[in-house]
């Protein structure tokens, strides 16, 4: 059965890793996964960045090689076409750091987690602005520093951080009358509790993905099957 939309409807869509994988790009937890073979506290902490920037910036530059040369899959395009019918009474939020919502033609996009190609300032106190920064930094002697004298650092949100526009978000999951979450095994605040704050709102909630998240029991509707082979099907505008 697909989800309906109708002409009054706001959808909220939260993606995570699984939408990306069909582009090739790694899942974070289970076999295979990036978090398999690195360790979180070694190369997604302050403190780790901190310690050994040469690791961290060796593990993003890794990442930045990897997903440029991804392209969106058909999960992300129906995604943007879904977004063109409704302009802006719909939103994405992801969790990935990633640019394929984006290179797919979505527009309202929030990267809670931050952005792969984004370099800002470690200095928090810096006004330097992040900036778009494709480059590789493999070696200590690569890691650039801000002009205030500080090491630049990847804008990554990561453990122990804040994520990025979360006023956004959840301006518009209050506001959403149908809540969508696509390729994310719910092991993650704040996102793994949207689900619930949509359905108190009254909204209804569906999740796409091949396997069962941890927050399951809070969705109505589960598609059991892969982004790119569900989402081109699922919606039915009204
Ligand atoms: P996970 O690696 O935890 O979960 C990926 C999910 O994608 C799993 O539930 C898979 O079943 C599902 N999946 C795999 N292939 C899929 C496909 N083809 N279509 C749809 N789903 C598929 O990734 P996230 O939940 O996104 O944070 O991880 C959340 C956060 O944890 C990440 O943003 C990252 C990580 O630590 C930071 O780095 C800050």
């Amino acid at each position: 059965m697909p989800i309906v939309l109708r002409p009054s409807d706001r959808l909220f869509v939260l993606t995570g890793a699984g939408i990306s994988a069909e582009s090739g790009i790694p899942t974070f937890r289970g076999v295979g996964g990036l978090w398999e073979g690195h360790r979180v506290e070694e190369v997604a902490t302050p403190e780790a960045f901190a310690a050994d920037p040469e690791m961290v910036w060796r593990f993003y530059s890794m990442r930045r090689e990897l997903a440029a040369k991804c392209k969106p899959n058909a999960a992300h395009r129906a995604l943007a076409e879904i977004e063109e019918r409704m302009g802006d009474r719909m939103t994405i939020c992801t969790q990935n750091v990633d640019p394929l919502h984006e290179e797919a033609g979505s527009q309202r996009v929030i990267h809670m987690h931050g952005e792969l190609f984004v370099t800002r300032c470690s200095n928090d106190g810096c006004n330097t602005e992040p900036f778009h920064d494709p480059a590789l930094y493999p070696t200590r002697a690569d890691i650039p520093q801000c002009k205030c004298g500080a090491l630049l650092r990847p804008h990554i949100c990561w453990f122990g951080e804040v994520p990025f526009q979360m006023e956004e978000a959840f301006d518009a999951l209050d506001r959403c009358s149908v809540f969508l979450t696509v390729g994310t095994s719910g092991a993650v605040q704040p996102a793994a509790s949207f689900v619930q704050h949509a359905r108190r709102n009254g909204a209804r909630t569906y999740y796409v993905g091949p396997e069962e998240p941890s927050n399951v029991l809070s969705f109505q509707e589960v598609f059991l099957g892969k982004a790119g082979e569900v989402l081109p099907g699922l919606f039915r505008a009204e």
